[in-house]
């Protein structure tokens, strides 16, 4: 039922799907990591990459499920160059090791798409001891990011092509908890609420791409950095999603995008050239729109991320 909704002036809309996005670019020459790329939209989306000619490297914690996703895009595009790597981005020592393998197959890298998530789990935490969602969704994130960031500049040095950074948020960032980050509380159970705190991870992905374009824009580096919400999707991310909520989840299926759907406005800011130079901006349906106002707090960016640095360089 998303044909129901319009397009934009660029001719993108909630309707449009992975391949429309892509239709006529050619992506050969570009080597992409994709973490989260063994399930849902994101195995879409190294299927979209590839099929265009990318190099997609697919990162995943299920080696199993990432060897079953690589033989299923492989039969159907047999001449398509995908990998599989090993990645649990709730430890950080996975993260160094995944980036530390990465490196000693001195490959090029043109884009990282930080797609993996959890949603709304019940309250855990994360093997260095922070919670699950803000340690998946964004520490592991936020540490991959810095330990690749090198090499995607390198890369859109020796190239001359614009490297890209694409983090994977959701309109959920709205739901955050009062202040936007619970500072000096995110590892504690009490107050943890679910959703808000996938919200805080999610505000956490837009304010990571922003913080790190205003870096990269002052640097003067070739490389952007964006966000986005993919729209809302039948995936296993919602497995944590019982109850009434889950019920009108399942109800108004009909609603929902399609996952082809899913995966454009990744493609789209990874690959279009509509994209080019463009960045710290938030995406929803292919097109620039406006996040929160807690995700435009450069202050609190800022603040996020010294508390990341802070973080991930003890762990
Ligand atoms: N679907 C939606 O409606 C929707 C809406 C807004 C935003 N999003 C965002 O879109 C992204 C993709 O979601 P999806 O719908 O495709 O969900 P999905 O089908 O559940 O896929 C999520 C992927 O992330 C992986 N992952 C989870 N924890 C991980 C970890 N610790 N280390 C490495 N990989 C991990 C999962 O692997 P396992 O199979 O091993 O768990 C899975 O491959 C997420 O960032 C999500 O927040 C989705």
């Amino acid at each position: 039922m998303a044909w129901l909704w319009g397009k934009s002036a660029n001719g993108f809309g909630a309707s449009t799907t992975a391949e429309e996005v892509t239709e006529g670019i050619d992506a050969s020459g570009r080597t992409v990591v994709l973490t989260g790329g063994f399930k849902g939209i994101g195995v879409y989306t190294a299927r979209t990459l590839a099929s265009r000619g990318a190099h997609v490297i697919m990162a995943g914690r299920n080696m199993t499920d990432g060897t079953a996703a690589r033989e299923a895009i492989l039969k159907d595009f047999p001449q398509a160059k995908v990998d599989i790597m090993e990645l649990d981005l709730a430890s950080l020592d996975s993260v160094r090791a995944f980036a530390k393998e990465f490196s000693s197959k001195d490959l090029p890298l043109n884009i990282l798409i930080n797609n993996a998530g959890v949603m709304a789990c019940p309250f855990q935490l994360s093997k260095d001891g922070y919670e699950l969602q803000f340690a998946t969704n964004h520490l592991g994130h936020f540490l991959l990011t810095n330990l690749l960031l090198d090499k995607l500049k390198a890369t859109a040095e020796s190239t001359g092509i614009e490297g890209r950074i694409v983090n994977l948020s959701s309109a959920a960032h709205m739901w955050t908890y009062r202040g936007g980050i619970r500072w000096g509380k995110i590892n504690e159970e009490e107050g943890y609420h679910k959703w808000q705190a996938y919200g805080q991870s999610k505000l956490a992905n837009i304010c990571h791409a922003k913080e790190l374009a205003r870096r990269l824009k002052e640097e003067g580096a070739n490389v952007t950095a964006n966000s986005l919400h993919p729209g809302g999707i039948n995936t296993d991310l919602h497995r944590h999603v019982g109850g009434i909520l889950g019920a009108a989840v399942r109800l108004v299926g009909l609603l929902r995008k399609t996952v082809p759907q899913g995966a454009a406005t990744t493609c789209y800011v990874a690959l279009h050239p509509n994209v080019k130079s463009v960045s710290g901006e938030y995406f929803v349906d292919c097109n620039i729109a406006q996040p929160s106002s807690y995700a435009k707090d450069a202050e609190l960016a800022r603040r996020l991320w010294d508390l990341s640095v802070e973080i991930t360089s003890k762990s």
